[in-house]
């Protein structure tokens, strides 16, 4: 199946993750960069990202490559922001037109996800969900127990997924 994970992360934490599912199943990579370089910490950032989440913009990004036609199998991942996926997936969402694919969802967060996969599943409708997972800050966690947590996951998914 040919494979694809999409990500935007501020912080490490989904790239951190989204390395690890490219190692055990090969495929493309996707990274979602602002065009906004700025890098933003403390209270600040917390302002700056919650605010594009309340006032529903669509950052600019970098250019990057992605045909959806070319895969069977997508993994998307963000971070929380207030709640929501980072508003850099909404912008890849309105730029990138994604139906008929396999879907797997993840997620970082400090604490919750609030309501990142509802609000992922409805801008991906056309599409079928074979899982989703949420990772609480994994670059803070032990190396083996998040490697066997991201196998466990990996291994329940190719239950649901279909070659
Ligand atoms: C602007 C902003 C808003 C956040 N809002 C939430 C939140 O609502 N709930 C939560 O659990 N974590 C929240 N966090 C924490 C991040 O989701 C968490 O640190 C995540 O692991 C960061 O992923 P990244 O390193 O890939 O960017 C927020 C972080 C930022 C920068």
């Amino acid at each position: 199946m040919k494979t694809a994970v999409i990500y935007f992360s501020y912080e490490g934490n989904c790239k951190l993750i989204a390395e690890q599912i490219n190692a055990s199943i090969p495929g493309d990579m996707v990274a979602l960069q602002l065009e906004d370089a700025k890098t933003r910490k403390g209270m600040a950032k917390y302002l700056w990202g919650g605010r594009q989440v309340v006032l529903n913009r669509r950052p600019a990004l970098k250019p990057y490559t992605f045909d959806s036609a070319a895969y069977d199998l997508l993994f998307i991942g963000t971070p929380v922001w207030a709640g929501s996926p980072a508003p850099a997936l909404d912008t890849f969402l309105e730029q990138t037109r994604i139906t008929g694919k396999q879907i797997a969802l993840f997620c970082c967060c400090a604490g919750g996800k609030g309501k990142v996969f509802d609000k992922l599943r409805r801008s991906l409708s056309g599409n079928t969900f074979v899982g989703e997972m949420v990772f609480i800050n994994p670059v803070k966690q032990d190396t083996g127990t998040l490697a066997a947590t991201i196998r466990l996951w990996l291994e329940e998914l190719s239950g649901q997924v279909v070659p």
